[in-house]
């Protein structure tokens, strides 16, 4: 079964957040079940300079105006098909944003440009390779399926996931008349609030639409989860499909990792005190025997990051300490600066994005805090299961169904792998942290909370193996379509 995947994000090659890593490490989990994906990126400097081979599979003369090369080249286990379009991705800032944190202001463009890329190939397939399904993730792709419906091949299956619906690609209407698309696709699907709506376009154009995880599947259907496209996925809710994320066990692998200086197992937790050593060093903080508590995340509103640097009074009075890596909302930042100018022993910060240290973050500190106000899936609490860094998590989302508190029943069962709270707010943060001390106390609860933890299956198996139904069932319905017609 071949899959076209398109995607703005790959990890390791590109990645601001859980996109890269899912839309990395899916296709290596369905090669077991005898699919074969290939993925469409964009042309972004860094990949081009990691793919020097990469060759030269279609030209464009005339893609939104501009000059494009299509290449394709294998890297790390993932066949990549690379839209190699220099006006559009040759850019010195991020996938999305400029040096200065700003939108590019032609995004409508540079992901209508990769969004029709995606469809020609879903309709004419490339240098002898066809795919049976296009599986577009997230808003920057999602044109490509609406391309399609109103293309040549209406029938080809099309595949949706949403990774975040707080990201929907919203753009002036008067952009429509450049995209080259009937102009009855701007009622049918593309109009949202009067604007263009790139994610709301996908879900409407979609044969089936997937989100991270069963609970967010729910969540999405209410005004507050669906954040203004809750009536939209209302009118598709019998195509909706909760698929929850899995993690890449090699990439995150604490027995072998490359990025910690001591690597370790659920047999071997002690040699946790090395990284734990080398983590307090690299944050410039004084071993005070209490809880290292930790944080690597988007500095944002959504992860409740606010929340968290409102109550670092706690680990100074309880005795613990909180290292905190991420970048983000600069308000936010600058909470966090403050925090550990206040409590210099105890809180220390480090902004920016490193996937190294964040690695290390996970080896050497004893919990991971989530505390998210809406989370689709989360990878961060399946990273730190792993490494034995217990998961603190608010109830939502993603974050309810991949852990299981530690409630005394569940402690005793020794099935409890993290520890979840609710409300989500200053009070419930704060009982949680009690909670948390509490347990580090007992020290054969927490030791039997790691290890619990450090079983949990985070593995894309289970998962992978949904995707390949619902491509199965897709493949179906298409045959049963194309007989009876
Ligand atoms: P989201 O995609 O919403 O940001 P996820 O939990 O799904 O949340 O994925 C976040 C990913 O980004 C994880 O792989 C996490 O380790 C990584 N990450 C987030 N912030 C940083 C950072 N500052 N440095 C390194 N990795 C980070
Ligand atoms: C999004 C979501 C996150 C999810 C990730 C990968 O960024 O915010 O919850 O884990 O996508 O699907």
């Amino acid at each position: 079964m071949n899959i076209l995947a398109v995607t703005a994000e790959i990890f390791p090659l590109v990645k601001t957040g859980g996109l890269a890593d899912v839309a990395g490490s899916l296709p290596k989990a369905l090669a077991a079940f005898g699919v074969r994906v290939r993925t469409l990126v964009p042309g972004y400097p860094t990949i081009l300079r990691a793919l020097p081979e990469a060759s030269v599979v279609r030209k464009y003369d005339d893609l939104f105006g501009e000059r494009a090369k299509l290449l394709s080249a294998q890297f790390d286990g993932l066949e990549l098909l690379i839209l190699d379009a220099p006006a559009f991705f040759d850019r010195t800032g991020g996938p999305y944003l400029d040096v200065h944190g700003k939108d590019y202001a032609d995004n409508w463009k540079r992901f209508a440009a990769l969004s029709a890329v995606g469809s020609d190939i879903g309709e004419n397939g490339v240098a002898g390779w066809r795919p049976c399904i296009v599986h577009a993730h997230d808003w920057h792709s999602a044109l490509s399926l609406v391309y399609l419906k109103y293309g040549r091949q209406p029938d080809i299956p099309r595949v949706l996931t949403v990774h975040n619906l707080a990201f929907q690609g919203q753009f002036p209407a008067c952009h429509f008349a450049r995209l080259g698309l009937p102009d009855e696709a701007y009622a049918e699907v593309l109009e949202y609030y009067g604007e263009l709506g790139y994610l709301k376009a996908g879900v409407m154009s979609a044969h089936t639409i997937t989100v991270v995880s069963p609970t967010y599947a729910r969540e999405v259907m209410s005004p507050e989860g669906g954040m203004g496209l809750d009536g939209v996925m209302n009118a598709r809710h019998d195509d909706v499909v909760g698929i929850v994320n899995g993690i890449d066990l090699d990439v995150w692998d604490p027995s072998r990792d490359p990025h910690i200086n001591y690597p370790f197992s659920s047999r071997t937790p002690l040699k946790r005190l090395g990284n734990r050593k080398d983590l307090l060093d690299h944050f410039d903080l004084a071993d005070r025997n209490g809880p290292v508590f930790a944080s690597v995340n988007r500095l944002t509103w959504q992860k409740g990051m606010d929340l968290l640097a409102d109550v670092v009074d706690e680990f100074a009075t309880r005795g613990g300490m909180l290292v905190v890596h991420g970048q983000g909302d600069p308000a936010i930042e600058r909470k966090f600066i403050n925090a550990a100018q206040r409590y210099p022993d105890h809180v220390s910060v480090r902004i920016g994005y490193d996937e190294r240290l964040a690695h290390l973050i996970h080896a050497g500190s004893d919990a991971m805090l989530v505390p998210s106000r809406f989370e689709p899936c989360g990878l961060t609490q399946l990273y730190a299961m792993r490494y034995g860094c217990v998961p603190i998590v608010a109830r939502t989302g993603g974050l309810s169904e991949t852990i299981i508190d530690a409630n005394d029943a569940a402690v005793h069962a020794q099935a409890a792998t993290g520890i979840q709270f609710l409300p989500i707010d200053h009070a419930g943060l704060r009982h949680a942290l009690r909670r948390a001390f509490k347990l580090y106390r007992r020290h054969r609860s927490w030791d039997r909370l790691r290890r619990q933890a450090m079983k949990a299956d985070s593995s894309w198996e289970r998962s992978a193996s949904q995707y390949c139904q619902l491509y199965s069932r897709l493949l179906s319905k298409e045959e049963e379509f194309r007989r009876t017609a």
